[in-house]
């Protein structure tokens, strides 16, 4: 049986959606792309309900995928066509501080109303990561400005197919309208705005269809404003070749369930181990309590083909190895929230500058949150909390003192993380988002390389409007 090889050849070009009894999102070629932030409506949950009325990237929710070849140059020109200023982060993606995307930090705000801004930088990393706003993320991220960015690998190990799996929920009424209670106090004091209804490349997936025998990579992102995944591939054992875009010794989750948590993006080599007929449940159990079947394995009836070899390593990216003996050493103690007697206290002078914003036409949130004891919220302007020297290690001793989950995500750098609770973490992974478990604490090690003010904050988007937001400066 000759095999295909979808990669090779594939330079800078979009591999469409294949499998799904719907199409996924339109291809745009990379290098040179335009995105236009308006608008839309999409079938989100299909016939017989409406379509939902959306904001979202060239009319598509998600976003068309981007694909670039690793360190080629991509030029992105985005157009604003939203009714409020916006901007785009490349999450993930080291790119140089202007192109990063954080209005009032990196960047003026893109103008409502036919604003233009050019993003170009050379991705130094292949892997998997994604683009969306950062003004006002908690709705206009919701809404469903989110799309996936591929860094293709110059030799990717050989797959039958590569699939990108864009992960979102959604809180919808019942004619499947966005239900627009954003920043109400319950989402922003506990687990952030958790939807009822999950999307996969922006519809209700029902099966997902292969070939007994193809080994597939499927590249996980998760869009959601705070929800997080937990898979399990029912009669499979998928391996997970990278986190975050970076590569990792292959393995199998823990437990067979692939974690991911906002934002964050999981890599996983599939072998079609099925027959012929057969049908598998992919389930996300990480809510127990909440356990649902997020589509089914389909096998098409056609011959196997024949079966692969070990799963290989991915190709290290080029980040810079830290050394935590020589490092400054930095503790970012997350507090606050609910069922927390420590809520986050604010000066006169904040507080006097966040009326006046609000008394300007800002949607602003309250603070409930705060890192190592400061609550910001609105836009970014503030002063740092570290600064490292560029070139230093840096070590980062997460301690969430909460009762709740946060994916923390660093802008500009990748980091390994060296240990949990203490202990060490075998694996050192590389990632940007840390996802720490309720009263769980982290050590974090990474080279402090790239110039500019970066930004640090939580990913579970109410979280980081009411307060998770910090950043830091390397000079
Ligand atoms: Cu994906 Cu600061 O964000
Ligand atoms: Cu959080």
């Amino acid at each position: 049986m000759k095999r295909r090889d979808f990669l090779k050849g594939a330079a800078s070009l979009v591999i469409p959606a294949q499998g799904f009894a719907q199409s996924g999102p339109p291809a745009v070629s990379a290098r040179v792309a335009r995105l236009a932030a308006q608008p839309g409506r999409v079938p989100l949950v299909g016939a017989p309900h409406p379509p939902t009325e959306v904001w979202c990237f060239n009319g598509s929710v998600p976003g068309p995928v981007l694909r670039v070849r690793q360190g080629e140059k991509l030029r992105v020109e985005v157009t604003n066509r939203l009714s409020e200023t916006t901007s785009v982060h490349w999450h993930g993606v080291r790119v140089p501080n202007a192109m990063d995307g954080v209005p009032g930090v990196t960047q003026e705000p893109i103008a409502a109303e036919g604003g233009t801004f050019v993003y170009e930088f050379a991705p130094p990393d292949a892997g998997t990561y994604w683009y969306h706003p950062h003004s006002r993320s908690y709705e206009q991220v919701d809404r469903g400005l989110a799309g996936a960015l591929v860094v293709e690998e110059p030799d990717a190990p050989r797959v039958d197919r590569d699939e990108v799996w864009v992960l979102d929920d959604w809180r919808l009424r019942r004619d499947a309208a966005i239900q627009d209670d954003y920043l109400s106090p319950m989402d922003l004091s506990h687990a952030g705005r958790i939807g009822n209804t999950v999307t996969l490349n922006g519809r209700i997936a029902e099966r997902f269809e292969l070939r007994a025998g193809e080994r597939l990579r499927l590249r996980l992102v998760n869009v959601a404003n705070a929800r997080t995944f937990g898979l399990q591939f029912t009669g499979h054992r998928p391996i997970v070749v990278a986190y975050d875009g970076h590569p990792v010794r292959p393995h199998e989750p823990a437990g067979g369930t692939v974690v991911i948590g906002s934002s964050q993006r999981v890599d996983l080599v599939l072998d079609a181990t099925g027959k012929p007929g057969e049908k598998h449940t992919v389930r996300d159990v990480f809510y127990p309590r909440q356990a649902f079947r997020l589509l089914d394995l389909a096998y098409r009836d056609e011959p196997p083909l024949e079966s692969r070899g070990p799963v290989g390593e991915l190709p290290a990216n080029p980040l810079p190895e830290p050394d935590p003996e020589a490092a400054q050493k930095h503790e970012i103690r997350i507090s606050g929230g609910a069922m927390s007697r420590e809520m986050p206290q604010e000066g006169w002078m904040q507080r006097a500058a966040r009326e006046m914003r609000r008394s300007l036409g800002a949607r602003e949130a309250d603070p409930m949150w705060a890192i190592n004891g400061v609550a910001i919220t609105g836009e970014h302007v503030h002063a740092p909390l570290f600064t490292a020297r560029r070139g230093s290690s840096v070590v980062l001793d997460f301690r969430n003192d909460t009762a709740w989950p946060h994916p923390m995500h660093l802008h500009g750098h990748a980091f390994r993380v060296l240990s949990r609770n203490g202990k060490p973490n075998a694996l050192r992974e590389w990632r940007d988002t840390i996802l720490l478990a309720a009263r769980q604490s982290a050590t974090v090690a990474f080279v402090a390389d790239n110039p500019g003010d970066w930004m640090l904050h939580c990913h579970v988007l109410e979280h980081q409007a009411a307060g998770m937001m910090a950043s830091f400066r390397v000079d």
